[in-house]
């Protein structure tokens, strides 16, 4: 059956891979989406979309009260998918500023008025309204050699990104257990895929190397992340939203942990075939000074939602690497369109307005 789904931060990389998902789902859904067109938040990521009679955009902010409950009152979503967010860890380190803002006030809003449609709802479509709060794996703090975060871990964030990543989380659930919101929480690991913006260590590592640039890793490369296919988590998401039960909580990995070392020697690799230049890429790998308070390993424990709810990662390292590398040797003008915006891949995140070209 169609649903109207609404999507905040739908032109961000995650939320606009989800849009196209939802819309080929083949059963008529509707995607309503609501993105302030931040830095991050790309049209581009969209265009494929326009002039489907299914996708409507809404240019506005998770913060502007008027816009939320305008959204809610006119399209009537019976699925909030909440992706709207400040998402660099970078960038939260220089400016918090607007992480709380975004994620933590913004979420409210989205809340509040999500509150107030499901309270005037009534029979089937009360009982199907589900507000997906989309979270990281980051809320949780950071790993040794051992262990894996699950539904259970108890929260411990260390970055300002992560801090208010971890208070909309709370936020939600508070709206379940105290207005019977039927808000659920998924927190994922680190994801690749098609139309990241370049500041993730990914793209960034994919067209500095095309350029013959520095591939920046920082301090000794050895930091470990759970890479999660982003189609794989768009399938995990669309999931929770029509199966998973109000109140609860799935982490969403993809079993594949890599270090950072790892990731980047695996781009070159990839470049050498496809993109081969007279030097090996690898030669272009420039070890930096170490993102501040670097959390040394993620990986998630996905046991839960693969027993309940059926799903699993599809897309292994090695096909989604080389499905990343290729989309992004394939979309110049994409990245070109994204060049000539104010963000140059220059270093973030050193606290002190220091800028010498980074990465992650
Ligand atoms: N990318 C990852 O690896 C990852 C991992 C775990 C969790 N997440 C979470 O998934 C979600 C999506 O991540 P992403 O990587 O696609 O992010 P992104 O940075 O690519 O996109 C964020 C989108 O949100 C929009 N946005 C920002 N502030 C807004 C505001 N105030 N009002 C409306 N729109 C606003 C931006 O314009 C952009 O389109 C985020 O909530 C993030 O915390 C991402």
């Amino acid at each position: 059956m169609g649903l109207t789904f609404l999507v905040t931060g739908g032109a961000g990389f995650i939320g606009g891979n989800l849009v196209r998902h939802l819309l080929a789902a083949g059963e008529g859904h509707r995607v309503v989406v609501l993105d302030a067109l931040t830095y991050a938040g790309n049209p581009d990521n969209l265009a494929a979309f326009v002039g489907n009679p299914r996708y409507h955009f809404v240019h506005g902010d998770i913060c502007d009260r008027a816009v939320v409950r305008e959204s809610f009152s006119r399209h009537q979503p019976d699925v909030v998918l909440n992706l709207a967010a400040e998402s660099h860890v970078d960038r939260s380190i220089d400016g918090p500023g607007e992480f709380i803002r975004t994620n933590v006030v913004g979420t409210f809003e989205l809340l509040d008025a999500a509150r107030t449609l499901h309270g005037a709802l009534e029979g089937e479509r009360r009982k199907r309204f589900r507000f997906v709060h989309v979270s990281t794996d980051e809320v949780f703090g950071s790993l040794g050699a051992e262990g894996l975060f699950s539904e259970s871990t108890r929260y411990d964030p260390r970055s300002p990104y992560s801090a208010s990543k971890a208070s909309a989380d709370h936020l939600a659930r508070a709206y379940h257990h105290t207005y019977g919101l039927p808000t659920i929480v998924t927190n994922c690991s680190n994801n690749y895929g098609p139309h990241q913006f370049p500041e993730k260590l990914i793209p960034l590592v994919t067209l500095n190397a095309l350029e013959g640039k520095p591939l920046p890793v920082y301090g000794d490369g050895k930091n470990v992340r759970d890479w999660l296919y982003v189609d794989d988590h768009a399938e995990a998401l669309a999931l929770v939203a029509a199966r998973g039960v109000p109140g609860e909580t799935y982490c969403i990995g993809g079993n594949e942990e890599r270090t950072n070392i790892d990731i980047v020697e695996t781009i070159c690799a990839l470049l050498d075939e496809l993109a081969p230049t007279p030097k090996r890429h690898r030669e272009l790998v420039t070890f930096v000074k170490d993102r501040p308070g670097h959390d040394r390993r993620y990986a998630i424990d996905p046991g839960k939602i693969e027993r309940e709810l059926g799903w699993r990662p599809r897309t292994s390292f090695a096909v989604g690497i080389q499905k990343t590398v290729e989309w992004y040797l394939a979309n110049r003008p994409w990245c070109e369109r994204i060049a000539q915006g104010t963000y140059r891949r220059e270093r973030l995140g050193l606290a002190a307005g220091v800028r010498a070209g980074g990465a992650s």
